[in-house]
């Protein structure tokens, strides 16, 4: 055994989101979130059909959850806010007493115990109301989340210094090639044009939200701000000009689409991007690109709209060798042109799409500093599912695998000061149900209080953070 030291500039937290812990779905006023929306009414969606009605019940936990932080001892606890809490109505005319007391109480909580609370405005629970709107394919849903935005820096800005709009908007505006969560939450897509617009204007609500902290609240909260991107390691199969070319294609399709009109300094959608998507459309007849433009006015607002460089992590996938016709039909996987594929020697965690690829961290991390400059880089999700019981030997295997490539990247010179371990506890794993459970904790969900139990990795993780040093094998 050897023991990798960590550097003093990389801080910890864990982190979970709110439609998957919180429960109390119709407590008090909240209202309906798209989520709740559908696994009403297509209980059929889940593979287990379980329901987030009452999930780990963190609404009425969260004293528990903020025990179990501490036994952690991380420094940051990245929750995510339920807008259809705070604002019943989703528009900011009525703000839910209970709802922004919930809030209240459990960042207070938090501060009381020495942990820096860091906020995800959405983290893919749209208000319902919203989603019968068209979702965020309907331009309008912007000011609404603008308000929203508001509603949240004036109640708790004064303590809450770390701030993340979006988490994975792409995966929210792709959920029909996300095999697992397959047509799942969103009633208004159109693969291969609603898809586009959806995440176009998420980019543009980030941003805007992103001037709004940064001239009406900034200047006195001291605040961060940024989003948490969905990101996959593009393999290449082969040392072929054109393997490597499709694995740079796929990163810039599934990576860049969101991230390189926010982070890259020329801004706008990668490229190649644009190319492939404009060729496409107008083979298919489509007299208007079906990728949306930025004005160059646009351009400028977004680009640069980051206070740090966020990103998810978790798995990699290869190009496939089949070439996909994208006159069959518009869709994202038609204009990417081929499908993906992980590979075997891979090893599977309890869910089907993430594979176990620890190199993959440093080469994302190395590829995002070189597309994007040398930014300070918070990792705000990589984790692990594994089977139910307390010793999860596997889970401690990859984060000490992918952490030692964490440290390989800092090393390369990658300004990494924060990584956040998904998840706390076990939880809702959205369309999966409670079958791939990836907490630190084990969740009871039969008994009443949800109880809490640490696994043998909230053992690892908070050796790690007490001592500073990763074990490895020699
Ligand atoms: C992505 C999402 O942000 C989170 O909600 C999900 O549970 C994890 N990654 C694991 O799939």
């Amino acid at each position: 055994m050897k023991f990798l030291n960590i550097p003093k500039t990389l801080r910890f937290a864990t982190a979970t989101g709110a439609y998957q812990v919180e429960g109390a779905w119709n407590v008090s006023d909240k209202g309906v979130s798209m989520w709740d929306n559908v696994i009403h009414s297509k209980p059929e969606n889940v593979v287990d059909r379980t329901t987030a009605d009452v999930a780990c019940d963190s609404y009425h936990q969260y004293k528990r959850d903020v025990e179990m932080l501490v036994e952690l001892g991380v420094e940051y606890y990245r929750f995510s806010i339920a807008w259809s809490r705070l604002l019943p109505t989703g528009f900011s005319n009525i703000i839910s007493e209970d709802g922004s007391n919930y809030y209240n109480n459990l960042i207070n909580e938090l501060i009381k115990n020495n942990i820096k609370p860091m906020v995800t405005l959405h983290h893919w629970d749209l208000p319902y109301v919203f989603e019968k709107m068209g979702g965020w394919t309907n331009e309008a849903v912007i000011d609404y989340f603008e308000e929203y935005a508001r509603v949240v820096f004036e109640l708790y800005g004064d303590r809450v210094k770390e701030w993340i709009t979006f988490n994975e908007p792409q995966v929210l505006c792709l959920f029909d090639v996300f095999a697992v969560d397959s047509g799942f939450a969103s009633e208004t897509l159109v693969s291969g044009v609603s898809d586009y617009l959806c995440l176009h204007h998420s980019i543009k609500a980030h941003a805007r939200v992103y001037h709004l902290y940064n001239n009406t609240f900034k200047p006195t909260q001291k605040g961060k701000l940024g989003t948490a991107p969905y990101t996959v390691w593009g393999e290449s199969v082969s040392d072929s000009e054109e393997d490597i070319a499709n694995a740079e294609k796929l990163m810039q399709f599934f990576v860049g689409w969101y991230t390189h009109p926010i982070y890259s300094d020329e801004g706008d959608y990668p490229p190649i991007v644009r190319k492939v998507i404009d060729e496409n459309s107008a083979r298919q007849g489509f007299k208007v690109s079906r990728l949306p433009r930025f004005t160059p006015e646009e351009v400028k607002y977004i680009r640069g709209t980051f206070d740090f460089m966020g990103f998810n992590f978790y798995t990699a996938v290869v190009p496939n060798t089949d070439r996909l016709d994208p006159k069959k039909a518009p869709s994202f996987e038609n204009d990417l042109g081929f499908s993906m594929l992980q590979k075997d020697e891979w090893e599977l965690s309890l869910i089907t799409w993430l594979r176990v690829y620890p190199q993959g961290f440093r080469k994302i991390t190395n590829w995002m500093v070189k597309q994007y400059g040398n930014h300070e880089i918070y990792i705000l999700e990589n984790g692990f599912a594994t089977k139910r019981g307390l010793n999860d030997d596997n889970r401690i295997k990859y984060y000490t695998e992918y952490l030692t490539s964490l440290l390989e990247a800092i090393d390369d010179g990658c300004n990494i000061t924060l990584y956040t371990a998904w998840t706390l506890m076990d939880n809702f794993e959205w369309t999966l149900g409670y079958l791939n459970p990836m907490g630190f904790y084990e969740v009871d969900f039969d008994s009443p209080n949800k109880t809490r139990v640490p696994r043998k990795s909230a053992k690892f993780y908070r050796q790690l953070i007490e001592t500073r040093k990763l074990k490895v094998a020699d």
